[in-house]
């Protein structure tokens, strides 16, 4: 929109970006729209303060990069399937996003991004830790890089799903899918490691003990401080990241407290493997 003077800060040198100077529930021109688009694909997640987003408005902006996607297991607002429930409290068994992970891996076509607005706190804790799979992949060796290019995995959501959100899901059928475990970005076509512990039960072309070996040494490896940023939420931030080249991880360091928000989540496409 006219009138925004847009600042991008870089939180480390490896991953993450806070945008200021934008308010999200207004109309935003093309130039922003590219600008925010940019700096998402350069920083991997992309975070903004202060935004005070109805549901429309939540929706409205993910909306500007994608159809956006009904997650096949979480609860969703009323009358806004595409807007994702986020919350914990005294009462949970669980939150959302409590290991590292890209979004609904499981689906054919895992979504593209996702937009967390968070609107309730705990006094301290809660943030959200984000990691880089381009340099996950590239801290790898040339031969272990060349092995992994040659693999797929299979991504089961009934790993994750199944019981978690409801105990009456018996006639439920999860997704799951086979995507290679580098993957390449379709935008800047570079290549990024696309496992991760929520979804991922085996990689194909393997025994079940080298395929277990390689899975534990990858998720650790994924873990390396150095392809992480650490995001302090405040009431009213934002959150914006891309699933085919980051991971993510929200701590649960603050039970018993409240902490609230809600997610839309853009469609993605196929993984694919080109060298
Ligand atoms: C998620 O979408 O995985 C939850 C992230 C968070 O609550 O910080």
């Amino acid at each position: 929109m006219p009138g925004n003077t847009l600042q991008i800060h870089k939180l480390t040198p490896v991953i993450g970006a806070e945008i200021s100077g934008i308010d999200l529930a207004a109309p935003m021109d093309s130039a922003t729209f590219d600008t925010i688009h940019q700096a998402l694909m350069d920083n991997l997640v992309i975070f903004f303060r202060d935004q005070s987003l109805n549901h429309a408005e939540q929706i409205a902006f993910g909306a500007r990069f994608g159809k956006l996607h009904i997650h096949p297991a979480a609860p969703s607002v009323p009358g806004h399937p595409e807007v994702m429930i986020i919350h914990a409290d005294a009462n949970s068994t669980y939150v959302n996003g409590e290991s590292w992970h890209s979004d609904v891996s499981c689906d054919e076509e895992p979504p593209m991004g996702s937009i967390l607005h968070i609107n309730t706190l705990p006094e301290f804790g809660g943030d959200t830790m984000f990691a880089n799979m381009y340099a996950a992949f590239e801290a790898l060796s040339t031969p272990m890089q060349t092995m992994l290019s040659q693999l797929t995995a299979l991504h089961d959501g009934e790993m994750l799903y199944r019981g978690r959100y409801t105990s009456n899901d018996q006639a439920r059928v999860y997704p799951k899918a086979n995507h290679p475990v580098i993957r390449t970005h379709p935008v800047t076509k570079r290549q990024a490691l696309f496992v991760n512990s929520f979804f991922t039960a085996r990689i194909n072309e393997l025994s079940r003990g080298e395929s277990d070996a390689l899975l534990a040494f990858l998720f650790r490896h994924i873990e390396t401080p150095e392809f992480a940023c650490r995001f302090r939420w405040q009431k009213n931030a934002m959150a914006f990241w891309d699933n085919r080249s980051a991971q993510h991880h929200a701590l649960w360091d603050y039970f018993p407290q409240t902490r609230s928000g809600t997610r839309v989540t853009i469609q993605g496409d196929r993984p694919f493997y080109k060298s």
